[in-house]
């Protein structure tokens, strides 16, 4: 079975979570359910705070990849926490203004933001803009000029990296719908655009390298890219960058094959190489920002679901159903992520059947996980997936018009209730 600090089983056999009875919480909330350890986010938020500040200095703290987990509980933790954000749309900027979180903090992500997005942005008063593109530049400069006010922003830059993870979520290479290259000039050019536009202030740059990286190599490699083109912009336009951002993307143990990251110790790898490059290229240290996403999130959440049907093909395979699947994690759909399982109240029985965990969608890829072992389920079980807390609900759809589950965070008081369960009337609420 999975392990981590926040799993175990108890004197039932149940699967116990963040210290609660599992297959207790699945008959009290219902399934599926999402399952957030509260205080491990708030732990991860903490570890990256003052690695951050010790490591970095200089004012540098985590924003919240937020696209990870959007709800309003969650900005309400962030500022409790002290975070910083990462938005990535007038949605979440939305939801994190009615959780009321600072939006000052507030860096608003993107590769298309449009003119509403801009507005809205500015009309609360957001941070940054992370800006992408020489026509979105323009447009910020316009707006801001409507709204007689000065815009910070950062730009968005590929510094080329190759970060080896999945192709599908690598967004640091030049050929990437993301930012301006440094290889083709265009970094440079959006550079002195944003220098010569009116209402912008240009405070730095940023880059994202890609998800679910486990060593702190790449995040200095395209850190020393980044550098090296900071003081390029320094030696050519007499602009000193104050401001790096350096993207998410550290790792996240999935399954008990992947390794466990040792966040602080990263930090402070990546902090020691970036104050000898500074030296050396003899530019300033930056303000330092990193936007961690999954590795806030993805491990403080499990899903709890009931199996249905277990049906066995001869020759074939094993197949166990569930009511939940593609519509509240489509991961293995999208990108074939692996997952570990196990059936909650027999946590303490041998996982000896192989299995494919199938969800209830008509749609053969609808699946959470193939050759999984479990322990034989049978119909009523409860079935529990590991490290769903991030970019599961966030990426939740209502297909097959299957209600989005209830979430339930757990903290020292016990449960309670962050997100309701959407209902029928929910799902009918915009048909005309
Ligand atoms: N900052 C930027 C600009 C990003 O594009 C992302 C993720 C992050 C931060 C956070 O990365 P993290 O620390 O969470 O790895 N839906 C995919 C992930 C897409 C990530 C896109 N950008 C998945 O389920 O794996």
């Amino acid at each position: 079975m999975y392990t981590s600090s926040n799993v175990s089983v108890n004197e039932k056999g149940h699967l116990v979570f963040a210290g609660m009875d599992t297959v207790e919480l699945a008959k009290e909330y219902g399934t599926p359910l999402y399952v957030m350890d509260e205080e491990r986010i708030r732990e991860r938020c903490r570890i990256y705070k003052k690695a951050m500040d010790e490591h970095f200095g200089n004012g540098s703290i985590p924003l919240f990849a937020s696209k990870a987990l959007s709800l309003k509980r969650i900005y309400e933790i962030m500022t409790e926490e002290g975070m910083g954000i990462d938005i990535v749309s007038s949605g979440e900027m939305h939801t994190a203004k009615k959780a009321g979180f600072d939006l000052s903090k507030a860096y608003f992500h993107g590769n298309n933001k449009t003119d509403f997005d801009i507005k809205y942005g500015i009309e609360n008063n957001i941070g940054y803009f992370v800006c992408d593109n020489a026509d979105e530049l323009r447009a910020i400069s316009l707006i801001a000029g409507e709204h007689r006010i000065t815009q910070k922003i950062l730009l968005r830059i590929t510094p080329g990296i190759d970060p080896h993870t999945l192709e599908a979520i690598n967004t640091g290479k030049v050929d990437s719908k993301f930012g301006a290259a440094i290889e083709t000039g265009q970094a440079d050019s959006l550079t002195a655009l944003a220098l010569s536009l009116d209402n912008i202030e240009l405070c730095g740059f940023h880059c994202h390298i890609g998800s679910q990286i486990f060593e702190y190599e790449p995040f200095v490699d395209a850190a020393t890219i980044m550098l090296s083109f900071i003081a390029d912009m320094k030696a050519k336009y007499s602009f000193e960058a104050k401001e790096l951002n350096l993207g998410g993307g550290m790792g996240v143990k999935y399954t008990d094959s992947d390794p466990e990251i040792c966040y602080s110790s990263n930090l402070n790898g990546i902090a020691t190489l970036i104050k000898k490059k500074c030296n050396d290229l003899g530019i300033n240290m930056p303000k330092i920002l990193m936007e961690p996403g999954r590795s806030i999130v993805a491990d403080a959440g499990i899903t709890l679901y009931t199996v249905g049907g277990v049906k066995e093909i001869p020759g074939f395979r094993n197949y166990v159903s569930i009511d939940g699947g593609m519509p509240d994690n489509p991961r293995y759909a999208l990108y074939q992520s692996t997952y570990e399982a196990v059936i909650a109240n027999k946590a303490n029985l041998t996982p000896d059947y192989k299995c494919t965990l199938a969800g209830r969608c008509c749609e053969s890829g609808d699946l959470i996980g193939e050759g999984m072992m479990l322990t034989k389920p049978v119909r009523g079980d409860i079935a529990a997936v590991f490290v769903t807390g991030a970019y599961n609900y966030s990426m939740a759809s209502n297909y097959n018009r299957i209600p989005r589950p209830a979430m339930v965070m757990i903290n020292k008081n016990g449960s309670y209730l962050a997100l309701r369960r959407e209902s029928f009337e929910d799902l009918c609420k915009n048909d005309i």
